[in-house]
């Protein structure tokens, strides 16, 4: 098929390139003429591991090629598929700005029938609106379909080759047809649903996610306190084929575009139809009083954190990315320096990023890990890093001014932590506490 994809963003330019990928033409499009000289230079501007060398077969296939004009790109194609950003707006609600210039663009560019697909999530009901604007500046025929997305960062190629399942909504049954053929190569698992139940099952999932981080996030911190340990009752839970092992890791919780963005879009869209989703609502506060457990352990540790010296190994907010959106070592990193510490921080690829959100003098930026620790009063760990993991935990204790490990992800064995004699504090499992060592 011909495809258009408008958007590179972390969606549109991943699923482009996997369109790609199982031999389809495509042109992705952005109007940012900047970034589409990157690519074109074979530069992917986002960090996504197997994406730069998937996206440079296909251009040498001739298969896939950028451009920031979308007419061109549309003269040919099929299927055009929507995957620019839905920012929030300060009330939460997703900011439409961009779905629906480029539905007015797409009006305009549209020459013959085409296929109008909305991978970006949005709220429901946008399909019928982008439909709208669409038709309001076009004669021709053309088709509007939802097929959201459920990739991951980090691992976007990855689930994107290999989806769970894939959601299609549409409310004619060419279009279901056409994009059942598209996406047959990657599952057997196509579930076609009307366009509004497809625009619901996206934000139900993620919400739902959310759900599962903030509920074992609370039960870690029963745990502590009654002193059980919440990986053991995770496990133990996860065994329940009705509850699933997945996303009940306890930690610091949740961050990124997705799931804070999400939540709270959803929390609106409920709200406009006057239903008070008080469940959700739990599951954001929850989530956002969870990493300041980082602080509260310091302050056990070390009684007060004027003067001190805090490692913090991760700033992005999961592994295998650059993107600190939402990552909870914003907000640890500010109360850090109310309180009056030296925030010492290394991450292996996000310090960029996160130098532009959190440019604060106060804070030491490390090149390499050991750097961070060296004289620290305490070490936090807030990225699951495999490089933090792979550390000799012994050398960093020897590095330290105090051997304190807050553990944000509950990252380390007792094989990793045997040997060196921290005060070890991880998340909703017995601290290794030596209360003496402040
Ligand atoms: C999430 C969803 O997992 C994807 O299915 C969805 O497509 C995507 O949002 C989206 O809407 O675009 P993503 O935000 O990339 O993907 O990352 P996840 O791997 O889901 O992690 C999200 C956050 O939850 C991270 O901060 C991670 O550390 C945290 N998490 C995850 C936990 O704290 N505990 C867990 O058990 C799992």
């Amino acid at each position: 098929m011909n495809i258009t994809v408008v958007g590179t963003g972390y969606v549109g330019l991943v699923s482009g390139v996997c369109y790609a990928e199982l031999g389809n033409r495509v042109v992705c499009v952005d109007k940012d003429a900047h970034k589409i000289m990157q690519l074109e230079r074979g530069e992917i501007p986002i960090y996504e591991p197997g994406l730069k060398e998937l996206a440079d077969a296909n251009v040498r296939r001739g298969r896939l090629s950028y451009t920031s004009d979308l007419h061109e790109a549309m003269r040919l194609s099929e299927l055009v598929i929507i995957a620019v950003g839905t920012p929030p707006l300060p009330s939460g609600e997703a900011d439409m700005r961009y779905i629906e210039s480029v539905a007015a663009e797409i009006g305009e560019a549209l020459g013959h029938y085409q296929l109008i697909v909305i991978k970006s999530t949005v709220p429901v009901g946008t399909n019928e609106a982008v439909r709208g604007l669409i038709a309001a500046r076009t004669r021709q025929p053309f088709e509007m379909a939802s097929v959201p997305e459920f990739l991951r960062e980090g691992s976007a190629v990855q689930d994107t080759l290999h989806p769970d399942r894939i959601v299609i909504g549409a409310d004619s049954s060419r279009a279901a047809h056409t994009l059942q053929e598209l996406h047959r190569p990657l599952t057997d698992q196509l579930i076609v649903t009307d366009i509004r139940s497809a625009e619901m099952i996206k934000y139900a999932s993620n919400a739902f996610l959310a759900t599962k981080i903030s509920f074992i996030n609370e039960i870690a911190n029963i745990c502590e306190k009654v002193g059980a340990d919440v990986t053991e009752v995770a496990g133990g839970m996860g065994l329940d084929r009705r509850i699933g092992a997945a996303f009940l890791r306890a930690g610091i919780g949740y961050g990124g575009s997705c799931f804070p963005k999400d939540t709270k879009a959803l929390i609106q869209i409920a709200g406009n139809v006057a239903y008070d989703f008080k469940l959700l609502k739990s599951v954001v506060e929850v989530n956002h009083m969870q990493r300041f457990g980082v602080i509260d352990k310091l302050l056990r540790a070390l009684g007060h954190l004027q003067g001190r010296r805090v490692a913090i190994w991760g700033l992005a907010f999961k592994p295998e990315t650059d993107d600190v959106r939402d990552a909870p070592a914003i907000e640890i990193i500010e109360r850090l320096l109310e309180l009056g510490a030296t925030p010492v921080v290394h991450d292996p690829i996000a310090m960029p990023n996160f130098r532009r959100i959190a440019a604060d003098p106060r804070i030491v930026w490390c090149e390499q890990p050991l750097d961070a620790v060296r004289g620290a009063d305490a070490l936090c760990l807030l990225t699951e890093w495999s490089q933090y993991l792979r550390q000799d935990l012994r050398e960093v204790e020897r590095a330290m001014a105090r051997p304190i490990l807050i553990d944000g992800r509950n990252a380390y064995s007792a094989e990793q932590l045997a040997g060196a004699h921290f005060a070890y504090y991880p998340v909703g499992r017995p601290a290794m506490n030596n209360e003496d060592i402040a």
